[in-house]
């Protein structure tokens, strides 16, 4: 297993010898430690890259989308182990890494099928003077610093597009799953991506690691998954370069339910919204808004649904939801259940922390919540489903963008008209109807409002690793 860093196609540790230790979360335990990447080490990757990136640019498109044909077949080839390194360093139930590896690997078919039609155009100015010509080269060296909840996914979503479009990359994998970049890396490399064209720096000092990483001059965009608050920061350092950015940060997704929905199929959406990948997903169903006339009905198998959870280690069969990934997380959202029970909302399931070993909270169903209570404003990363009943529609669609976030949200109704009315007025960048999951290579995925800026997949994916160029031209 690969645990040194990857600079320039060749494995080594880090400049000051330092090293850190991976957790599996199911138990506490240590599973191996991996090279601590220094602000030097950032700054060499960065320069390695730039020194790949050129050639890897004058590559024939239509190689380079071989290549990463080659990537998502070695990927799916290494599925089951993938998987492993997914369970064992993130805590997911294993179905849950293996649609992962699926879901990572997707980004490369997709990405190898767009490499060959990344479009200009050609047009002649309106006064009749001047050709006008627009084409969208690499934008060069990108920077990518990417979180634990998908640690292959969330890796390949930013990889496949910024390689297909002849990008050369560092990435700044979470300290908690690094195991997974790394060995991604590798097997793209395996798959014929050249030497430097992808570098992999995990590190304990992620500030200093990004500031060397961002003062190289090489370096013209970022892009980050994670937390609205360090995505603020992380904005900030890089206007100090006028960087290209892509950040994808929180959530709060409201899940709507009216009372003329197929409340089964309102409750399969809501477990697929809330538990996918053991609840740590950024389109999370944050808050569930069901119309007073089903409210109880919808809660009670909610909880029904929630109360047949299994927690424990991913690598049991049996196992729905895997641990949180430490022990900040669970007493993060135990003082959530804590506010809102005491705001009056009313325990249906769980509430309370799992004993030991290992970060697990019950899965949780809180009825009659206020949505004044801070877990309604909060991101809950966690099998936490806080239910608010609503009357008046207007109202609850206040409500729901009552909020800086605005990455995802469902409906569910039977009535397609209000949907798609109700759908318009969420300031979401993405609408679930009927739906419990939207996520797929091929639709572009982002937020409005502080959820993040710039969109993942889709054709728009790729156009934020490139530039564009017009150039006046007479002929
Ligand atoms: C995320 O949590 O950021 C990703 C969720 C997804 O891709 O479905």
């Amino acid at each position: 297993m690969q645990t040194d860093l990857l600079i320039g196609g060749s494995w080594r540790s880090g400049t000051d010898g330092e090293r850190f230790d991976v957790i599996n979360p199911a138990n506490g335990d240590v599973i191996i430690d991996v090279a601590a990447g220094t602000a030097a080490d950032a700054t060499a990757a960065v320069q390695a890259a730039s020194e790949a990136q050129p050639l890897w640019a004058a590559t024939a498109p239509r190689v380079r989308a071989e290549v990463l044909r080659n990537c998502w077949q070695t990927l799916v080839e290494h599925q089951d182990e993938l998987a492993d390194l997914i369970v064992t360093e993130h805590g997911k139930p294993r179905s849950d890494a293996i649609g992962e590896i699926a879901y990572a690997a997707e980004f490369f078919r997709w990405n190898a099928e767009e490499a060959v039609r990344i479009h200009g155009s050609l047009s002649m100015a309106p006064g009749g003077d001047k050709r006008i010509i627009v084409h969208h080269p690499p934008v060069g060296v990108v920077v990518m610093v990417t979180p634990w909840n998908f640690p292959a996914a969330m890796i390949t979503r930013k990889l496949a597009p910024a390689l297909a479009a002849g990008n050369a990359v560092v990435i700044k994998p979470p300290r908690e799953t690094p195991l997974t970049a790394l060995r991604v890396a590798e097997l793209c490399e395996q798959a014929g991506v050249p030497a430097g064209v992808i570098n992999v720096v995990p590190t304990m000092t992620s500030s200093a690691w990004f500031d060397a990483a961002v003062d190289h001059k090489a370096t013209r965009m970022v892009s980050f998954t994670g937390s609205t608050a360090v995505g603020r920061v992380l904005l900030r350092r890089c206007a100090d370069r006028v960087l290209k950015t892509v950040m994808e940060l929180g959530g709060n997704a409201p899940f709507i339910v009216f009372a003329d929905a197929d409340i089964d199929a309102a409750v399969d959406g809501a477990m697929t919204a809330k538990m996918r990948h053991s609840a740590e997903t950024c389109t999370a169903a944050n808050r569930f808004y069901a119309e007073a006339k089903v409210a109880d009905e919808f809660t009670e198998k909610l909880a029904q649904a929630m109360g047949a959870i299994r927690v424990g280690s991913g690598f049991d069969e049996s196992v729905t939801c895997g641990p949180m990934i430490n022990a900040g997380a669970v007493d993060a959202m135990h003082e959530l259940v804590t506010a809102a029970v005491g705001g009056g909302a009313v325990t249906r399931l769980g509430g309370n922390p799992v004993a030991g070993p290992g970060f697990f909270y019950e899965p949780t169903v809180l009825a009659n919540v206020n949505h004044q209570s801070p877990i309604a404003a909060a991101e809950v990363f966690g099998p936490i489903a806080p239910v608010i009943p609503f009357t008046d529609t207007d109202l609850m669609i206040d409500q729901a963008n009552d909020t800086e976030m605005g990455l995802a949200a469902y409906v569910y109704t039977e009535d397609l008209r209000r949907g798609l009315q109700v759908s318009e007025r969420l300031h979401s960048g993405m609408v679930g109807l009927n739906r419990g999951a939207m996520s797929d290579p091929a639709a572009p995925f982002g937020g409005m409002k502080q959820s993040g800026l710039g969109r993942e997949g889709a054709s728009e994916g790729i156009y934020e690793f490139c530039e564009t160029q017009y150039i006046a031209a007479n002929w």
